[in-house]
């Protein structure tokens, strides 16, 4: 047992774990189950959600206008509020992340509060290629960040997930290891924040912009907790 397994229980730590595909055979469906178990083991209560969950219409402003937020856009935003951090597994689509999940990201944004902001999250992806779709994390980076989620800083991403993943299992004893180390030392980064927040602010997308113009998007300050 490492020293990381042996932290104290983390029963009250939430974690929302979802995969960014919807095929029925997805790597990173299977990658997402293999980071809720850890996650489980390492004493988080986990929320396990589908991609399905979450399907929402191209993002049309006229339609947030006129009908409001689609149900796949209000379901992320209540799992997000009702958890402290999220695990995503993403495919990486030509060197980037998928359009499905940025669409998502989009709709769930024009919330107020904005409910990535604060929120701590680890990225990971499988891919057949060598690179395991790293490309498309480090892309997905920037949405979130600039939404004022906590991305932690390591990312992990399953090259040759085809031939890596044997019967739902990283094959590879070492690297299975560095993967559930990697979900461990991202739980104990969420605790330690939900219990000693860092950072207290209200979000403001675009800080140095003249306050009070069209590009004004900002959090209501009561959305600071006590
Ligand atoms: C439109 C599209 C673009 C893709 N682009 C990349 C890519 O840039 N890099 C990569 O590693 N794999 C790429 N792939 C292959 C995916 O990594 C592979 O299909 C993977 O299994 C998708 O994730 P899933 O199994 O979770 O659905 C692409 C697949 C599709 C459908």
């Amino acid at each position: 047992m490492t020293d990381i397994e042996a932290a104290p229980s983390r029963g009250m730590l939430k974690v929302l774990v979802f995969a960014a595909s919807l095929r029925a055979e997805s790597l990173n469906q299977k990658l997402a189950v293999l980071a809720a178990r850890a996650a489980g083991a390492g004493g988080a209560t986990v929320d396990l959600a589908s991609m399905r969950d979450f399907d929402v219409p191209s993002y049309d402003g006229d339609v947030e206008t006129g009908r409001g937020f689609p149900a796949g856009a209000q379901a992320l935003e209540q799992r997000l509020r009702a958890n402290d951090a999220f695990i995503i597994a993403a495919p990486e689509y030509n060197g980037s992340m998928p359009g499905l999940l940025k669409n998502l990201i989009d709709w769930t944004s024009r919330f107020r509060p904005q409910p990535f902001d604060g929120r701590h999250g680890l990225l990971v992806s499988a891919s057949p290629s060598m690179a395991g779709g790293n490309r498309g994390l480090w892309s997905l980076r920037v949405p979130f960040e600039h939404l004022g989620a906590r991305i932690y800083p390591d990312m992990f991403s399953l090259a040759a997930a085809h031939k890596a993943l044997v019967d739902g299992e990283i094959a590879d004893g070492t690297l299975r290891a560095r993967f559930e180390k990697t979900i461990l030392a991202f739980l104990s980064l969420a605790e330690a924040a939900k219990h000693y927040p860092c950072i207290r602010r209200a979000w403001v997308e675009f800080l140095g912009e003249t306050p009070g113009t069209p590009a004004d998007r900002v959090d209501p300050v009561e959305a600071i907790p006590a």
